[in-house]
């Protein structure tokens, strides 16, 4: 596994790689979600390529991107285990060359949900992403469906700027008990992380009510609301019932695919999780 800290080097490395490329963006203290993405990844392609870096710009001033949890050398242990071959892990200032001013912005679904939660969050995301893709230049590029909003944010602007790379989503990874396996979760306290458990089970039923046939939007967002407002460390910041494409909140009967999600707040952190419903 070769370990690149800029551009040069992973440009380097990269030239040589056998297609096709699959890349894995992430920010690192990987867990079995992060790795499930190298395992479909190292499935398909010929070469895996992922990066590890806590991208600045897409983290709100009050947010937590000082504190965000680090361990690289376990991070470089778990991706050379499970077979990836180019790791690029640059520093800030090679990722934002000093005097930067340009950003990658996509309107309309960036701006409800974790868009209207985190001003300036997604315009960071898709300005590092755009930027990781022109560097690594991989023909597949592989998400995790916990970051539903995220996935289809990076499927509109892969669309829009005509780049000939796949986008590949991934099934959510949870804990035992259903708990979606975060990087976050170390931010929680034993109560809340009981309490926690409240986000999936509330997302179960309803897909369960639905698979059983249940359509109302409302009602399906209030049976998720009910179990996790019964938590009292819990603050609810969203629960979303909207299209899956347009995220367009739904009203009524539900007769298209969706995406059911949430944000819960605890004390440390804001936990995300959705499903989607497809009648
Ligand atoms: P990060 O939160 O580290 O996540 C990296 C990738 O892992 C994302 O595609 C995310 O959806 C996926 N992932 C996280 N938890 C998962 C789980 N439990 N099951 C399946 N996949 C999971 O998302 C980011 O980093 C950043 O925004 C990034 C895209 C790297 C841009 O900075």
């Amino acid at each position: 596994m070769i370990v690149a800290r800029t551009v040069a080097e992973f440009r380097a490395a990269r030239a040589g790689a056998p297609a096709p490329v699959g890349f894995v963006p992430t920010m690192g203290y990987l867990h079995q979600g992060h790795l499930a993405l190298v395992h479909a990844a190292r499935e398909e392609c010929a070469t895996v390529a992922a990066s590890i870096f806590v991208n600045p710009t897409q983290f709100g001033p009050n947010e937590d991107f000082e504190r965000y949890p680090r361990d690289e050398e376990r991070d470089l242990q778990l991706l050379e285990a499970a077979g990836t071959d180019l790791v690029l892990l640059p520093p800030v200032d090679e990722m934002y060359p000093p005097g930067d001013t340009t950003r990658v912005r996509v309107s309309g679904i960036t701006e409800v949900l974790e868009g209207a939660r985190r001003p300036g969050h997604f315009e960071g995301v898709t300005t590092v992403v755009s930027k990781l893709f022109a560097m690594v230049q991989p023909d597949r590029a592989y998400f995790g469906e916990k970051d539903g909003q995220q996935l289809r944010v990076i499927r509109r602007m892969t669309r829009d700027l005509l780049l000939p790379i796949e986008i590949v989503a991934c099934p959510t990874v949870r804990e035992p008990d259903g708990l979606a396996m975060s990087s976050r979760n170390v931010y929680l306290s034993a109560d809340e992380r009981a309490q926690a458990l409240s986000l999936s089970a509330g997302l179960r039923a309803a897909s369960e009510a639905f698979d059983r046939g249940e359509r109302d939007a409302g009602r399906l967002r209030a049976m998720v609301r009910e179990g996790i407002e019964a938590q009292p460390l819990t603050d609810i910041n969203y629960v979303s019932l909207a299209d899956s494409e347009t995220l367009e909140e739904l009203d009524g009967a539900v007769g298209r695919a969706a995406m059911l999600s949430l944000a819960v707040r605890f004390s440390g952190a804001t936990l995300i999780d959705n499903v989607t419903l497809e009648p």
